[in-house]
């Protein structure tokens, strides 16, 4: 069993996306920009957005995070947006999700310029990436993509089974794997027999927010295991969707959480910022 460590391949991004800064900074005196619009007080996403901002100070973005009370408007959001939109120092919007009951969250999500788009959710990139085309993709499948590149995982003619059909994870990781020539298939929360999927797969995606949902007698020997599940129990720790204990001794590889995937998302989101800087340059 080998652990796929996101932590230590996220920073060998990070430090690759910095150097690339420097130079269009010299070359192009342009610095890569990102817009966070942050709605409500979730203390999850309040955590995310600050790693988000810290990661852009690292590489040397500039940020700028709109922190929102949840009593706003979806018009006043749609006006920030637009604003940011029309900035020409912002290279990437992102909206950090879930936003509350009162907003429409794929009305936002089509507000956003899909040139500034770096989370990949506008239906413009959502299609671009169906049919294969160049696009911005959603930061932790992207990631997840490059976990199997970096460990050379070939991914042709395998069977992917992944867990959870969500628009943020599952279905752009879906579209990842099929445009990469493996066998997909998507499972979600009516299957009715979800072993029966994942016990035949070569390699299993989960992202659901079950702790310990992968259980041992519903992976294969030797199957690759991918964790994007992050949740905190009531003791504070930090658990997957997979049992890691009972399923890493049947692996051949797995990510841990944390230091797995999570890592990875921050990084991906760095990656498309600076390609969207590079497309303004
Ligand atoms: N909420 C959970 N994951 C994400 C993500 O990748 N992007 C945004 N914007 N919100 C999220």
């Amino acid at each position: 069993m080998q652990l796929i460590d996101g932590k230590s391949l996220a920073a060998k991004v990070q430090q690759n996306v910095a150097e690339e800064v420097e130079q269009l900074k010299q070359e192009k005196n342009i610095v890569p920009g990102l817009a966070v619009i942050l709605v409500g007080d979730d203390p999850a996403s309040h955590a995310y957005v600050k790693m988000k901002a810290k990661a852009c100070e690292k590489v040397g973005f500039y940020s700028i995070t709109h922190n929102m009370p949840d009593t706003i408007s979806q018009d006043e959001i749609i006006e920030i947006i637009e604003m940011m939109n029309n900035n020409p120092h912002i290279d990437g919007i992102l909206v950090q999700l879930p936003l509350p009951k009162h907003i429409d969250t794929d009305k936002i999500l089509e507000v956003i310029d899909p040139r500034k788009d770096v989370d990949g959710f506008h239906p413009y990139n959502v299609g671009r990436l169906v049919t294969k085309l160049d696009s911005f993709v959603a930061c932790t499948p992207l990631g997840v993509m490059k976990m199997f590149e970096a460990y050379d995982i070939d991914l042709k003619g395998k069977d992917v089974c992944v867990v959870g059909a969500s628009n943020i994870v599952g279905k752009p990781m879906a579209s990842l794997l099929l445009n990469a020539d493996a066998t997909v298939t998507v499972t979600h929360i009516h299957t009715k027999d979800l072993s029966a999927h994942t016990s035949k797969a070569d390699i299993i995606v989960v992202g659901v927010g079950v702790p310990g949902l992968i259980k041992a007698d519903m992976v294969k020997e030797g199957a690759i295991v991918i964790d994007i599940g992050i949740n905190k129990l009531d003791d504070g720790r930090l658990v997957g969707d997979v049992a890691f204990d009972e399923v890493a001794p049947k692996c051949s590889y797995i990510t841990p959480v944390p230091g797995g995937v999570g890592p990875m998302t921050i990084a991906m989101l760095l990656s498309n910022t600076l390609k969207s800087a590079k497309q303004r340059a």
